[in-house]
C-alpha cells in the first residue's frame, strides 16, 4: 500500500477555490503590541491586509468572501480603540469604493444598523447601492454583527409573520430560517478561517458554518497574504467535507 492509497491526490476539478470564504481577521493588536507599536497601527495595517485579501480571493475565484470587522461585542474596547476602527472604516470605503466597483466587486454589509453613526450608515447605503450589479466577488462585511443577534432577528421576523397569520408555525424549517437572515440569498461559507491561533468562532456566521472547515492560522491578521490563503485552502482541500453523511470511500 502506498500513501495515495491512504491520500489519493484529488482530481482537477476538486481543486477549485471554495466558492465561499468567510475570514476572522484577529491578532492586530498582537502583531502591533509585538513590534512596540500602538495598536491603531495594528489595525491600520489590518485594512491593508484586507485589500489584499480582497484583490487575492478574486484572483483565486473564491466567489464570496465574508470578513469579520466589528462585532456586536467590540463595542466594549477603549473609545479610542472604537474611533480608530470608525474612521479607518470609514476611510476604506471612501478610499476603495470605486476601486471594488470596478473591479466588479459586490459590496453586501450584515449587522445590526440600528444606532449607527449616520455618516458609517451613509457610507454603507451608497456601497451596496453602488455595487449592487456587479457579480465577480461578493464583498460580505459583517460589521456590529453577532450571529446570535442574527438568529434572534430571524426568529422575530418569523413570529411576527406566524402571529399576523401570514405563517403556520408547523411549516417552519431551515429555509424559513435562512430566508430571514442576513445572508439570505448566500451560499453557506465552505471554508472558515481564523488567524491569531485562537480556535473559537466569537459569535460568527453560527448557522452558516454548521458544515464548513475551520481552519486556524498561526499567524497574526496584518501578516496575512497570498501565501496564507493559499494554504488554508490547499488544507480545506485535504478534509473530506461529509455533511454528517459518509464518504464516498466509506460508502464503498
Ligand atoms: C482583530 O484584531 C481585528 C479587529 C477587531 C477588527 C478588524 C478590523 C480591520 C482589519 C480594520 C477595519 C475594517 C474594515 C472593514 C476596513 P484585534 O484587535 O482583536 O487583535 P488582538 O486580538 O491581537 O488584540
Amino acid at each position: 500500500m502506498s500513501i495515495s492509497d491512504i491520500a489519493p491526490a484529488p482530481a482537477d476539478e476538486d481543486r477549485a477555490a471554495p466558492a465561499h470564504v468567510a475570514i476572522i481577521m484577529d491578532g492586530n493588536g498582537r502583531w502591533a503590541t509585538a513590534r512596540g507599536l500602538p495598536r491603531a497601527e495594528g489595525h491600520r495595517r489590518g485594512v491593508e491586509a484586507l485589500r489584499r485579501a480582497v484583490r487575492n480571493a478574486g484572483e483565486l475565484g473564491i466567489k464570496v468572501l465574508t470578513l469579520y470587522s466589528f462585532s456586536t461585542e467590540n463595542w466594549s474596547r477603549p473609545e479610542q480603540e472604537i474611533n480608530d476602527l470608525m474612521l479607518l472604516i470609514k476611510r476604506f470605503v471612501r478610499e476603495d469604493l470605486a476601486k471594488l466597483h470596478e473591479a466588479g466587486v459586490r459590496v453586501r454589509i450584515i449587522g445590526d444598523r440600528e444606532g449607527l453613526d449616520p455618516e458609517i450608515l451613509r457610507l454603507i447605503t451608497e456601497a451596496e447601492a453602488l455595487t449592487r450589479d456587479n457579480d465577480k466577488l461578493t464583498l460580505v462585511v459583517a460589521f456590529n454583527y453577532g450571529g446570535r443577534q442574527e438568529i434572534v432577528g430571524a426568529a422575530r421576523a418569523i413570529a411576527a409573520e406566524a402571529a399576523a397569520g401570514r405563517l403556520d408555525p408547523a411549516s417552519i424549517d431551515a429555509t424559513t430560517i435562512e430566508a430571514h437572515l442576513q445572508t439570505t440569498g448566500l451560499p453557506d461559507p465552505d471554508l472558515v478561517i481564523r488567524t491569531s491561533g485562537e480556535q473559537r468562532l466569537s459569535n460568527f456566521l453560527l448557522w452558516q458554518s454548521a458544515y464548513a472547515e475551520f481552519v486556524v492560522l498561526p499567524i497574526y491578521w496584518p501578516d496575512f497574504d497570498r501565501a496564507a490563503l493559499e494554504e488554508a485552502i490547499e488544507e480545506f482541500h485535504r478534509r473530506e467535507r461529509r455533511f454528517g453523511g459518509l464518504t464516498a470511500r466509506a460508502r464503498a
